[in-house]
């Protein structure tokens, strides 16, 4: 049995600082002699700095992974062996939907099971630990990044960073086939100003408690094993090196004792914000704030050892960081099997199984929402149907951030829907006059016009904003002269963020909003459009009528002056847009029609220990089967700090069968009521207190009730 303690003491100091340092592969396997010019150089380090280091960051297969850690170990002292850490986001190289597609399928176990199966594919290759899941809140969809994340509920990433961390971790990291799993990106990156990546964040000590923690918590208290820093600032200061974030919030009053990482170069960049003089000087601002290990770049292992001979940084320090390096290398059973995973074998047969991808279809199914559906949908296989639109053929659904997923192994659009019927037209021009003049005829023949579009993978994602969020010019094109046709025009949406539709959307006859759905999207499409998969999926953003209501979020606060269009010009309200979303949040439609009735609370007075019972009957009135997902908001009318007109507490998806009717009741507990005070402080404030329930955050049955 290792005893960290004791191992920890025969490092060199050295050795202990190398520990700390996370690499790329090539620098172990690569041509040392080259990269010494290359990067190694530009980080300053010698060789036998390099073999001292204690991660690597992403890892192409098990073959590779065995070459890297064998050319290490060969040169280490006490045989200490690497991690091996990647983005695995939304899957290794069986692709399920993008974070922010998964997260409006209100169904965290479906979101277990696609971190399940990326845990098991992803070892096959040797990795140990997953940068996921992104628990970072944003209201903003210019930032390309809430495609990584689970929207703008503080209640939902909470929910699903649990769900993803029981998904990747499962019964235990020491186990082969779990990884460990790395929340991200502490604290508040989302909220950088103007949606712009890598921006200033600018928030109050209260609204980060209140709004922006709680996805990072819940993964914490779900067992992650490390956090790794963001980019941005707080109050001032690089989270990289933010004393309070790391060291008092998350080591002391949360007692976290996993590993704290920085985002890539994230520690040297503390230079170009402007609170690092130098290396040195960073090195020393993270130690001190807790920062472990620093991602790609070398400021501690070219300064660490000359400021704790300075005394400029105690020792204690040091040691409590490797232990914690090591620690997590110990617990993961690598120091028995430095290989563990790794299994060419296991790699060929498992990774992109018929069995996986069949899982990836079913997330994919409940991952999308129909935003419209004037009754055209689903098609009808004797219906004369046009396929337009770039994705018609282009099959680049896997979306961004996957390092392993590939295009190859998507089907077109097209060729999903040839299993089923034979369109009568397929064109991926945006251009009608483009068309030949068969096929022109043919759509003027079509009864139905299928047009794919959206954005490309490419325009969200890290370092990918933008201001401008309506369709490609070219695509408004299309659908402007499909219209003036009079055709039906049914739009498949793919796209990595909240679009503008408001000019669309009138002229369009169904909306199918699919984000990127993975290997299996296309596939779970024709599904869906054919009625073989009911959509059930309920946005997990507003969707703004234009850019200039951003941020737009369902949680707003009332001001003093609220709009109530009753003519008084003096209220909170825009000259030339309405105050609301085009579609809200919690938004969604399925082929079934639900009616919410007979709202009913077993009392109006809760008192602690003395829960609520909310109930509502969801009737499905069609011939169709489908899921439901019934929603339970709450407003606190005062509170000591003003409280949002309304907040997500809890919700049920629940599965009504045609023609017949269900009972949907919460619980509703005095936890329920809770929130985070001026001091901080978190408890529920007696009084009155309204409770919504509703199948969008929109529409909502109301009562009052009142905290004894
Ligand atoms: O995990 C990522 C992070 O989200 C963005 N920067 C790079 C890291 C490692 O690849």
């Amino acid at each position: 049995m290792l005893n960290i303690k004791t191992l920890l003491n025969s490092l060199s100091i050295e050795e202990k600082i190398g520990q700390l340092m996370q690499l790329a592969p090539f620098f172990f396997i690569g041509d040392l002699k080259k990269e010494v010019y290359g990067p190694i150089q530009a980080l300053g380090l010698k060789e036998e700095e390099v073999f001292l280091s204690g991660s690597v960051l992403g890892i192409g297969n098990a073959s590779e992974m065995r070459r890297v850690q064998e050319a290490y170990l060969a040169k280490s002292r006490h045989k200490i062996p690497l991690i091996f850490m990647a983005d695995i986001i939304h899957g290794y190289k069986t692709i399920f939907p993008v974070p922010l597609a998964m997260s409006t399928s209100f169904n965290p176990d479906l979101i277990k099971k696609a971190a399940r199966i990326s845990a098991l594919e992803a070892q096959t290759a040797g990795i140990h630990v997953t940068f996921s899941p992104m628990a970072d809140l944003s209201r903003d969809p210019r930032w390309g990044r809430v495609v990584e994340g689970f929207g703008e509920d503080p209640y939902l990433n909470q929910v699903y960073a649990k769900a993803m961390v029981e998904g990747y971790q499962h019964d235990g990291i020491e186990k082969v086939g779990n990884l460990a799993s790395c929340v991200k990106h502490f604290a508040a990156y989302g909220a950088s100003e103007a949606g712009r990546d890598y921006n200033t964040v600018d928030i109050s000590r209260l609204n980060l408690h209140q709004y922006y923690l709680s996805g990072y918590k819940a993964a914490i208290d779900a067992g992650a094993r490390l956090v790794m820093t963001s980019f941005n600032i707080i109050e001032g200061i690089p989270a990289t090196q933010n004393k309070y974030l790391l060291r008092e919030l998350l080591k002391v009053q949360w007692q976290f004792d996993g590993v704290v990482i920085s985002d890539y170069d994230s520690l040297r960049q503390t230079i170009e914000h402007g609170t690092s003089e130098d290396d040195y000087d960073a090195a020393k601002k993270a130690i001190l704030a807790g920062l472990d290990i620093e991602m790609a770049t070398s400021s501690y292992v070219l300064n660490l050892k000359k400021l704790i001979e300075n005394n400029e940084v105690p020792m204690s320090l040091l040691d409590d960081a490797v232990y914690r390096v090591l620690k997590l290398k110990n617990d993961l059973g690598l120091f028995d099997n430095p290989f563990k995973g790794a299994d060419e074998q296991k790699e060929r047969e498992f990774v992109l199984s018929k069995e996986n991808k069949k899982v990836a279809l079913e997330v994919a199914k409940e991952s999308m929402v129909l935003l419209k559906n004037d009754s055209v949908l689903p098609l009808k296989y004797t219906q004369k149907i046009a396929l337009l639109g770039e994705y018609s053929k282009n099959p680049h659904t896997i979306g961004p951030w996957s390092w392993h997923g590939r295009s190859e192994d998507c089907t077109p659009l097209y060729q999903a829907i040839s299993k089923y019927t034979k369109p009568l037209l397929v064109s991926d021009s945006n251009d009608l006059s483009t068309l030949s003049p068969s096929d022109y005829q043919a759509l003027v023949e079509s009864d139905v016009v299928v047009v794919a579009i959206g954005e490309h993978a490419i325009e969200s994602g890290e370092a990918h904003s933008k201001t401008n969020l309506t369709l490609k010019p070219n695509d408004l094109r299309l659908i402007e002269d499909l219209s003036k046709l009079g055709k039906k025009i049914v739009l498949v949406l793919y796209h990595g963020r909240p679009v503008v539709l408001t000019d669309v959307e009138p002229k369009v006859h169904a909306i199918l909003d699919t984000f990127f759905l993975g290997t299996m999207a296309q596939e779970a499409i024709t599904e869906t459009l054919f009625g073989f998969n009911n959509p059930s999926g309920k946005l997990t953003m507003s969707y703004p009528r234009s850019v200039g209501q951003i941020p737009i979020y369902y949680n707003y606060l009332n001001t003093g002056r609220p709009f109530k269009n009753d003519g008084n010009p003096f209220t909170s309200f825009y000259l030339d847009e309405k105050n609301t979303p085009l579609y809200p949040f919690g938004y969604g439609l399925s082929y079934s029609s639900f009616k919410l009735s007979n709202y009913r609370l077993s009392k109006q007075i809760i008192r602690e220990s003395e829960p609520i019972l909310v109930s509502i009957d969801v009737e499905n009135a069609s011939p169709i089967d489908g899921y439901e997902t019934v929603q339970l908001y709450i407003r606190d009318y005062a509170a000591e700090v003003a409280r949002p007109v309304q907040e997500l507490k809890q919700f049920k998806k629940v599965f009504v069968k045609a023609k017949s009717k269900q009972t949907v009741t919460f619980e509703l507990t005095v936890s329920d009521l809770v929130y985070v005070h001026s001091d901080l402080s978190t408890y529920a404030d007696h009084g009155r207190f309204s409770i919504q329930v509703g199948n969008t955050s929109n529409q909502v049955h109301t009562t009052d009730i009142t905290f004894l």
